[in-house]
């Protein structure tokens, strides 16, 4: 067993309910990966090794619970004209598909690393990945084979949008089929676009038979839905006891009340509606009637080309007028709760020593500090 000790804490922020909020001039030791101890650095216990962080605040790893981190390709082109007035309605996906199936292992393996390094040197420490730019069963599989190199909480994603040349049906009967098959030993999950506002994506009763195959192979079930206006996708997510209904960004107050109560966390993405000049959806409505938020990258060439939880903070202290506690809560937390794990997101007992060192007195600076490099990943 070895131990050790993380001393010169300016701030530490646990999550544990033992403390009153964050700790100042904190210790912590870990052992064999685990939290073991944490308290005033005045009463921290030896331990193996030492660490003398001088002062930095330190808060729980963030836990991006939302991304689309394999493929290739480009579409800058498709941001820019976005920023000059075109919306966004999922079309492009198909570029971003073509560019995927005829890229290389090796090539989409290189570009997974780059971009789950950069979220690392931002903090994350837990991170999900989804497919959903392969949309072939050949291309999904190996699209999760590579996720899954990276991370245990991978997401199958066949259900994204119909690709160019099949029928609906024909693809929908593809998807919860062969593709399930194949892609089914190398997922966590499963999610789905439901979206009826896209002319590509999945209605309600689409969204259901996907979701009820995917619960019948054993996967977990999570949503997109409300992104792009009102639908069935948060309601359905409630019914079918998904993990977490994601974007969030038009629900009524049916959806509200559903969500109220129910297991299933609202996962807010506003590196979206930042990406694409869209409304940001009402944290504050989720918030107040109880409804447990997290807060995602949904990092994606389309949607949102950032793998920054900082960043997600800021935007949801800014934009969404979540305290900055609350946003913090949200992307641990939160996000450990929208993948249904307890040993991350927080620094009670027992929990994973997965960190986000700050440079900064304390964790205000997520959020107070925009754009700026303040978080690092520290697994100990
Ligand atoms: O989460 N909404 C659907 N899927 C992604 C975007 C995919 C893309 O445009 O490439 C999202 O926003
Ligand atoms: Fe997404």
């Amino acid at each position: 067993m070895t131990s050790h000790l993380l001393t010169g804490i300016g701030e530490l922020v646990t999550h544990d309910p033992r403390f009153d909020g964050p700790l100042l001039d904190a210790a912590l030791v870990a052992e064999d990966g685990c939290v073991a101890w944490a308290g005033p650095a005045a009463d921290a216990p030896a331990a193996d090794r030492r660490t003398d962080l001088a002062g930095a605040a330190v808060v729980p790893g963030f836990v991006d619970s939302h991304t689309h981190l394999v493929f290739a390709g480009d579409r800058a082109a498709e941001f820019e004209a976005r920023m000059a007035g075109t919306p966004y309605t999922g079309g492009g996906i198909a570029t971003t598909v073509a560019a995927t199936r005829s890229a290389s292992d090796v090539a989409l393996r290189a570009r997974l690393a780059a971009l789950a390094a950069e979220a690392r040197a931002q903090g994350t420490t837990t991170l999900e990945i989804k497919s959903g730019y392969g949309l072939d069963v050949a291309t999904e599989e190996r699209l999760l084979r590579l996720a899954r190199e990276v991370t245990v909480e991978t997401t199958f994603l066949g259900a994204h949008v119909v690709p160019h040349g099949i029928e609906r049906a024909d693809y929908v009967a593809l998807v919860t089929g062969p593709m399930l098959a194949a892609c089914a030993p190398y997922a966590r999950w499963a999610d789905v676009f439901c979206e009826p506002a896209s002319p590509v994506a999945f209605d309600g009763d689409e969204a259901r038979v996907v979701l009820l195959a995917a619960r019948s192979a054993g996967l977990g079930l999570r949503v997109h839905g409300n992104q792009l206006g009102p639908g069935p996708g948060a309601q359905l997510a409630v019914e079918l006891g998904a993990a977490s209904v994601d974007h969030c960004t038009y629900l009524s107050a049916g959806d509200v009340d559903a969500l109220s109560g129910s297991d299933t966390v609202a996962t807010l993405l506003p590196g979206v509606e930042f990406s694409t000049r869209s409304p940001y959806p009402d944290a504050r409505r989720l918030l107040d009637a109880g409804v447990e938020v997290a807060l995602a990258s949904d990092c994606n060439p389309g949607t949102c080309f950032s793998t920054s939880m900082p960043l997600m903070i800021a935007l949801a202290v800014r934009e969404m007028r979540m305290t900055v506690a609350e946003a913090l809560r949200a992307a641990t937390l939160g996000g450990a709760h929208a993948l249904r794990r307890d040993d991350v997101g927080h620094l009670r007992l027992g929990a994973r020593a997965d960190l986000a060192v700050l440079d900064a007195p304390s964790h205000r600076h997520l959020a107070y500090r925009p754009g700026v490099p303040i978080a690092r990943g520290l697994t100990l």
